[in-house]
């Protein structure tokens, strides 16, 4: 189907990972946008994916209107958010209330009003609203959600998430800036990729920054892959993308921690 972005061009991060991934699902063609903040590097960048000149768009208001006054069979129907946080909303809003469906990158919103907002937009437009939690499209996280799910694990009595973050190591060993009696980072020496001290040859064949495992690509396009579904009105299992609903959690659960760490790191209710 007809895919759009908006960010994503040249330099940009993450636009790239969900190109590729729309592209491993092999349920969508890239087929314009509003790619930049800067119209004429969006345009240099539409030439280079070979993108008709007339389906790059100096905004998402141009887009829109440029979009909507095609004919539906030629109509962008999907669209990739992967601006940075702050317009994730009101891109959404707007994308939503035009008819496109929505494929968000994270945080959904700013706000937990914002994130309501949008909850319901989605489920008065009927559109699909997936939402870029990449690491839910590995198939062992959905294994150990279906662990949980049929409750196979009993009861979860603690959940221990690690992400980690190699570059801290200069902070903490370096002659500026050290921080003294972290002994948990004294990081048994653990390589990752991604990082200055791996050598040439991985190096080259290493396609994300540090932090970002391999497979990422395949994860995203998971989560493609049941975004299309539903569009499509497919069958699908819950969970093969992150919804909305999803993303109102998410939005509540940083509120709180926000709210704890104001609080003297109290516990509060989500
Ligand atoms: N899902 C993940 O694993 C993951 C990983 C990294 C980043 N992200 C998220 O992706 C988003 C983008 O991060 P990034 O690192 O790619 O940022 P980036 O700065 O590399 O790219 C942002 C892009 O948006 C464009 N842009 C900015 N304002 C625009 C506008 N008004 N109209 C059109 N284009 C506009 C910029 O020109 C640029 O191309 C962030 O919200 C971040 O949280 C998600």
């Amino acid at each position: 189907m007809k895919f759009g972005m908006i960010g994503g061009g040249f330099g940009a991060f993450i636009g790239d990972a969900h190109r590729r991934a729309s592209r491993i699902s092999n349920r969508f063609e890239l087929t314009g946008g509003a790619f930049d903040v800067d119209y004429e590097k969006g345009k240099e960048f539409a030439r280079s994916e070979g993108i008709a000149n007339n389906r790059c768009y100096a905004s998402i208001v141009e887009f829109i209107t440029g979009e909507l006054s095609l004919p539906a069979n030629e109509r962008i129907e999907a669209v990739a958010i992967v601006t940075p946080n702050f317009l994730h909303f009101p891109h959404a809003k707007l994308l939503l209330e035009n008819g496109f469906h929505v494929m968000c990158e994270k945080p959904m919103t700013m706000t937990v009003e914002e994130a309501e907002e949008l909850q319901q937009l989605v489920a008065t437009t009927g559109l699909t609203f997936a939402l870029a939690h990449t690491y839910t499209g590995y198939p062992m996280v959905r294994e150990m959600r279906e662990l949980i799910k049929q409750r196979i694990l009993g009861d979860i009595q603690r959940v221990d998430a690690q992400y980690y973050q190699g570059w801290i190591n200069s902070i903490i060993h370096g002659r500026e800036n050290k921080i003294t009696g972290v002994w948990r980072l004294e990081p048994t020496r653990v390589y990752m990729p991604g990082n200055a001290y791996n050598t040439e040859f991985a190096d080259i064949s290493i396609t994300m920054p540090a932090g970002h495992p391999e497979g990422i690509y395949e994860s995203l396009a998971n989560i493609y892959s049941g975004f299309a579904k539903s569009i499509r009105d497919e069958s699908f299992t819950e969970g093969e993308f992150p919804t909305v609903n999803e993303g109102v959690r998410g939005m509540k659960f940083v509120h709180s921690v926000v709210k704890s760490n104001k609080e003297n790191s109290s516990w509060v209710d989500l």
